[in-house]
C-alpha cells in the first residue's frame, strides 16, 4: 500500500464507523416479562467443548422444570470452531451467526483467533455484531475485602478496527476509535450498576496522558455521567498505575466498579483474574441492550490440548459466567444455587493434573445443585 491508498483505505474506515454509531440501537430486552427465553450454547475450540458441555449440563439440569414446560429453550449451536471458520473464512460464518442471532442469551466456549493474516478474532465478531458493548467482569475475594466490578468497553477501542489496519513499506498502523455514544453507553451501564448495587466508588481508568483525543473523550463523557450519580464518588487513574494499586494492599480495597476503555479493561481483568485465584476461575458477561452472550475469560488453551491435559481444564470460569448469564434473564435463585454448590464442593481442578478432572468437578458439582 502506498501513501495514497492507505488514505482511500482510511477514509473507508472513518465511513464505517460513522455508520456504526448511526446503526446503534438501544432497544432493550425486557427479560422480567420474557414468555420464552432462548439459550445458545456454542463450543468453541481447545478446552471449550470441554468446559462448556459440563457448563450446559448444569443449565440443564437447574432450568430442568423449565425446559419441560417450554419457557426456556436450550440450544446447542455447533460450528464455531477453527476449522470452519478458516474454511469458510469468517470470523463467524453465517449460518452460526444466524444460529446466534436466534438466541436472547448465549453460553460460548473460548474461541481460537490465529495470530497474524485476516481472520478476524471470532469473539470480537460477536461483540460487534451483537453490539455486546458492557464486558462485566467480577473479582472477589471476601477474606482480603476485594470485591471489584470491571466494565469494559467492549466494541470500540484499539478492537472495533483490529484487523483493518493499514501497511505501508517499513511501517504499519493500526487505529483505535472511541465514540461520543459508545463511551456514553458502558459509562452509563457501569454508574447504574453501582447504584443499583450499593457501590459508592467508580474508577474511570484511561492513559489520556497519551492518547489524547481517544482516551480524553472517553474521561470526558464518563464524567459527563457521573454528574447524574451525586452519591457515587468517582477517581481518575490511568492504567499503569492502576496495574500496580491492584496488587498493592491497603489501596486495592476501596476499588469497587472500575470503567475502561477495551484493551486496558482486557489487560487489567486478566491480571485482577489471577490475583483471584487464575484466569481459570473468572467468568465473563458481554453485555448488550438487545442480546448478551456469557463467557470464561480466558482462551481455548491450545498447550493444554497439546499436552494431552484438556480434561484437566477448570470449568469454573465458564460455571461462574453460566450463574452471570441466569442472573441476567432474571434466574437470581437458580444463579445463587450454582454459586452455592461450587462454593461447597469439595473437589478443585487444577491444570497440572493434580486435582480433580473436569467432569469429575462438575459431576460434584452437579450433585450438590
Ligand atoms: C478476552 C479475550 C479476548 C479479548 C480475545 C480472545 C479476543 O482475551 O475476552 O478478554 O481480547 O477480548
Ligand atoms: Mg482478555
Amino acid at each position: 500500500m502506498n501513501i495514497d491508498q492507505a488514505c482511500e483505505a482510511f477514509k473507508k474506515l472513518l465511513e464505517e464507523q460513522q455508520q456504526r454509531i448511526a446503526n446503534m440501537d438501544c432497544t432493550k430486552t425486557d427479560f422480567t416479562n420474557k414468555k420464552v427465553v432462548t439459550i445458545g450454547v456454542v463450543d468453541g475450540d481447545g478446552i471449550g467443548p470441554i468446559i462448556t458441555q459440563h457448563a450446559a449440563r448444569v443449565l440443564k439440569k437447574l432450568l430442568a422444570d423449565e425446559v419441560a414446560a417450554g419457557t426456556i429453550i436450550i440450544k446447542e449451536i455447533q460450528g464455531l470452531t477453527i476449522e470452519n471458520r478458516m474454511a469458510q473464512g469468517k470470523a463467524i460464518p453465517d449460518d452460526v451467526l444466524a444460529e446466534i442471532k436466534s438466541c436472547d442469551v448465549v453460553l460460548k466456549g473460548p474461541t481460537t483467533t490465529p495470530h497474524g493474516g485476516t481472520l478476524e478474532s471470532a469473539n470480537v465478531a460477536m461483540r460487534r455484531e451483537l453490539d455486546l458493548y458492557a464486558n462485566c467482569r467480577p473479582v472477589s475475594i471476601p477474606e482480603q475485602g476485594i470485591d471489584w466490578m470491571f466494565y469494559r468497553e467492549n466494541t470500540e477501542g484499539e478492537y472495533v478496527l483490529g484487523s483493518k489496519g493499514v501497511e505501508l513499506p517499513g511501517m504499519a498502523v493500526d487505529f483505535k476509535v472511541t465514540t461520543d455514544l459508545g463511551t456514553r453507553r458502558i459509562a452509563r451501564a457501569a454508574f447504574e450498576y453501582a447504584k443499583n448495587n450499593g457501590k459508592t466508588h467508580v474508577s474511570i481508568v484511561t492513559k489520556a496522558n497519551i492518547m489524547k483525543k481517544t482516551d480524553g473523550k472517553f474521561t470526558a463523557i464518563a464524567h459527563e455521567v457521573a454528574a447524574d450519580y451525586p452519591g457515587i464518588t468517582v477517581e481518575d487513574y490511568y492504567i499503569d498505575i492502576m496495574t500496580a494499586n491492584l496488587i498493592k494492599e491497603g489501596l486495592r480495597e476501596k476499588f469497587q466498579v472500575i470503567l475502561l476503555p477495551n484493551l486496558y479493561g482486557d489487560i487489567i481483568t486478566d491480571e485482577a483474574a489471577q490475583i483471584q485465584g487464575g484466569v481459570g476461575t473468572a467468568g465473563s458477561a458481554n453485555i448488550g441492550d438487545k442480546y448478551a452472550m456469557f463467557e470464561a475469560i480466558h482462551g481455548s488453551a491450545p498447550r493444554m490440548i497439546e499436552r494431552g491435559m484438556g480434561h484437566y481444564a477448570n470449568p469454573d470460569s465458564i460455571l461462574k459466567a453460566a450463574a452471570l448469564l441466569l442472573r441476567h434473564i432474571c434466574r437470581a435463585d437458580k444463579a445463587a444455587k450454582l454459586e452455592d454448590a461450587m462454593a461447597h464442593c469439595p473437589l478443585t481442578v487444577k491444570s497440572d493434573g493434580s486435582a480433580a478432572t473436569c467432569q469429575e468437578y462438575a459431576d460434584a458439582v452437579i450433585a450438590l445443585l
